[in-house]
C-alpha cells in the first residue's frame, strides 16, 4: 500500500477501506508514515468527509493503538461521560457521585486542564492529599467497593490520537466532524464503559459554534458508539457564557459540594447532570425510563448519599474527606475583589473563553501542558445571562494571590461582558438531546 494512493482517493472523494484505515494508522503510530502525507490525508478527510463504518474504522483503529481498559473485574453496569470541553464544566464532580450512589459504576479517567478549559483531574486536587495516578489494582477495588474512581489518563491509551491530534492541531484541520468523532471516540471506547453520555458543548465558548454543527457531532458520536456496541446517548448544551458560576479550581470544587449538598437553587448545573444521569440510569438498566432515573438522582441529595460518595472517593485516594463538609478546608486565595459593572443594563453575553483566559491569567490554568497551576485562584460570577445589573453593582469576586493580578483580572472581566439597554430573553440550555 501506498499513502499517496489513500490520499489521492480520498482528495478524489472515495471510501478508504478497513484494510487502508488499519495500515495508515499503524504506520504513523511507527513514524513510517510522515506528518506532511498525514495533514494532507486529515486536509482531504476534512473537505471530502467518511461514512460511518470508515469513521468506525478509523476509531477502532486508533483505540488499538494503545492499551485499552478491561473493566471486566467490575461488577455491574460501568458508565462514562465525556463533554467536548466548556469554562467551568464541574458536571463530572456533581454528576459522577449522583450516578454512583444509583448504584452505577463509575470508573472514570479524566484529563487536565489546557488553555482556557479546565480538567477534573486538577480541580480533584484540590482535596488536600488527592492522588489521581493511583494503581490499577487498587481503581478497581476503589470502584467494586464505593463505586466510583477518577484517575488521570494513562500515557498507553490511544498513542495515535495525541499524535494525530497533535498534527491536526497545527494543520487546521481540528474542525472536521469524522476526525473529532474518532479522536473523541477512540478514548472512550479504550476506557471499557457499557454506557457513554456525551455532552457536547455549543456556543462561543465550545469549538462547535452552531447547534447544527453541534447536533451533526453529537450524532456522529453516538452512532459510532452504538456501531462499537455501546450504550450512547448525547446532550447538546448551551457554551454562550460559562457553566454555573465558578471558574478556577478550587472553586468549582466548592461549586459542586454546594450543589451536591442542596445548598445552591436548582441551576442549570444541577440540570445538566439529571438529564446526563438519567441517560447513564435508564440505558443501564438501573431505572425504569428517565423519570425514574431523575427522582432516584434527586434523592441522592436529599438523602446526602451523593455528598456521601464524593467523600467515600476523596478518602480512597489518599484526600481529606473532611473537606466535602467543611468547604474552607479547600485551598482558599488570599485576596478577594469585586468586579464593578461599568454601566447599567442586562447581561446579553458573557465571553466563556475569556473568562477562562481571565482566571488562566491568575494562574489557575495552563500554557503549556508543563505548567504549574494555583488551586486556590479564579472568578465566581454574579451575574449570568438575562441578569439585571446596576452600575456600580458587582458582576463577579475576583479570587488572587496578589493585588496587583486581582486588579488586572477585574478589568478583564468587565471585558467579558455585554450589557444591554433591553430586557433579554435567555436561550434554551440544554439546545437538544441524541438518544
Ligand atoms: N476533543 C478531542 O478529544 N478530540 C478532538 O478532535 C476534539 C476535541
Amino acid at each position: 500500500m501506498r499513502m499517496t494512493d489513500l490520499i489521492a482517493k480520498k482528495r478524489d472523494g472515495e471510501r478508504l477501506t478497513t484494510e487502508e484505515i488499519q495500515w495508515m494508522i499503524r504506520g504513523y503510530v511507527a513514524g513510517e508514515i510522515p506528518d506532511y502525507q498525514m495533514s494532507a490525508l486529515c486536509m482531504a478527510i476534512l473537505f471530502r468527509g467518511m461514512d460511518d463504518a470508515e469513521i468506525l474504522d478509523l476509531t477502532m483503529s486508533m483505540m488499538h493503538s494503545g492499551e485499552t481498559l478491561d473493566l471486566s473485574p467490575i461488577r455491574g453496569v460501568k458508565a462514562d461521560k465525556h463533554s467536548t470541553g466548556g469554562v467551568g464544566d464541574k458536571t463530572s464532580l456533581v454528576l459522577c457521585p449522583m450516578v454512583a450512589a444509583c448504584g452505577a459504576k463509575i470508573a472514570k479517567m479524566s484529563g487536565r486542564g489546557l488553555g482556557h478549559t479546565g480538567g477534573t483531574i486538577d480541580k480533584l486536587e484540590s482535596f488536600p492529599g488527592f492522588v489521581t495516578g493511583i494503581s490499577e489494582e487498587r481503581f478497581f477495588e476503589n470502584v467494586n467497593r464505593i463505586g466510583l474512581a477518577i484517575a488521570g489518563q494513562t500515557a498507553e491509551v490511544c498513542p495515535a490520537d495525541k499524535k494525530l491530534y497533535a498534527l491536526r492541531d497545527v494543520t487546521g484541520t481540528v474542525p472536521s466532524i469524522p476526525l473529532i468523532v474518532s479522536s473523541i471516540m477512540s478514548k472512550k471506547l479504550a476506557a471499557g464503559a457499557d454506557v457513554i453520555v456525551l455532552d457536547v458543548k455549543c456556543g462561543s465558548g465550545a469549538f462547535m459554534k452552531t447547534a447544527e454543527q453541534a447536533r451533526e457531532l453529537a450524532e456522529g458520536l453516538t452512532r459510532v458508539g452504538r456501531l462499537a456496541g455501546r450504550k450512547c446517548a448525547a446532550v447538546i448544551t448551551d457554551m454562550d457564557e460559562p457553566l454555573g458560576f465558578a471558574v478556577g479550581n478550587a472553586l468549582e470544587v466548592k461549586e459542586a459540594i454546594d450543589v451536591l449538598a442542596g445548598r445552591t437553587e436548582a441551576g442549570e448545573l444541577l440540570e445538566l447532570c439529571l438529564t446526563l444521569g438519567s441517560f447513564m440510569l435508564s440505558l443501564g438498566g438501573l431505572a425504569a425510563d428517565e423519570e425514574d432515573a431523575r427522582a432516584k438522582l434527586k434523592a441522592t441529595i436529599a438523602d446526602g448519599s451523593a455528598l456521601g460518595k464524593l467523600a467515600a472517593m476523596v478518602e480512597a485516594q489518599y484526600g481529606d474527606p473532611r473537606a466535602v463538609y467543611d468547604t474552607s478546608l479547600l485551598p482558599a486565595a488570599s485576596v478577594t475583589r469585586e468586579v464593578p459593572s461599568e454601566a447599567s443594563g442586562y447581561v446579553a453575553h458573557i465571553e466563556a473563553e475569556d473568562v477562562g483566559l481571565v482566571s488562566m491569567h491568575l494562574g489557575g490554568g495552563r500554557a503549556t501542558k508543563e505548567s504549574a497551576i494555583d488551586l486556590a485562584v479564579g472568578v465566581v460570577l454574579k451575574k449570568k445571562v438575562g441578569d439585571r445589573v446596576e452600575a456600580g453593582e458587582s458582576l463577579g469576586t475576583i479570587h488572587a494571590s496578589d493585588a496587583q493580578k486581582a486588579a488586572e483580572a477585574a478589568a478583564l472581566l468587565q471585558k467579558c461582558y455585554t450589557l444591554s439597554a433591553a430586557p433579554v430573553e435567555k436561550a434554551p440550555f440544554i439546545k437538544g438531546v441524541v438518544r
